[in-house]
């Protein structure tokens, strides 16, 4: 799979961290940064992975800032994007199943490494189930195009 990641400065560990993860599974990583832990400013970031995501460059994203929040709600403010905040295993699967989420949003104060890797690693192999839940994706859809 084609990954877009990115982080801002309090993200950036976990970041880099998750990238040789994606790589050693075999997928695609393009990088969108930061690249240091200089202080910086997290919806640059999100932008770029969402827009990535949103023009099918990648097939999804990974955002990384000190607790996913700022990365979720910047993301979520593009088209076609359903970006997912995950604390844990059950929400990463959930966010697939029933929201084709497409961004993966992660908090690096929040998380410690393992968990995180984990979160990353069900998200990445949890297909959307359909159905039911394929309307209301539509319905988010609409709503995009009625009021974004
Ligand atoms: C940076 O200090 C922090 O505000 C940012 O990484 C993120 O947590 C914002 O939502």
């Amino acid at each position: 799979m084609k990954i877009a990641i990115g982080s801002d400065h309090a993200g950036f560990p976990l970041k880099e961290r998750i990238k040789e993860f994606l790589v050693e599974k075999g997928h695609e990583v393009i990088d969108f940064g930061t690249t240091s832990r200089e202080s910086t400013h997290y919806p640059l970031f999100a932008k770029d992975v969402s827009l990535a995501v949103q023009s099918g460059e990648a097939e999804r994203g990974i955002l990384v800032c000190g607790t996913g929040i700022g990365m979720s709600i910047t993301a979520n403010k593009f088209r076609g994007v359903r970006a997912a905040l995950c604390c844990n295993e059950y929400m990463a699967r959930m966010s697939r199943l029933h929201n084709d989420a497409n961004v993966l949003c992660l908090g690096d104060r929040v998380l410690g490494e393992d968990l995180a890797l984990a979160i990353v690693d069900v998200w990445l192999e949890t297909p959307f189930e359909g159905g039911r839940h394929a309307k209301r994706v539509e319905l988010i859809a609409e709503i995009e195009k009625e009021h974004l």
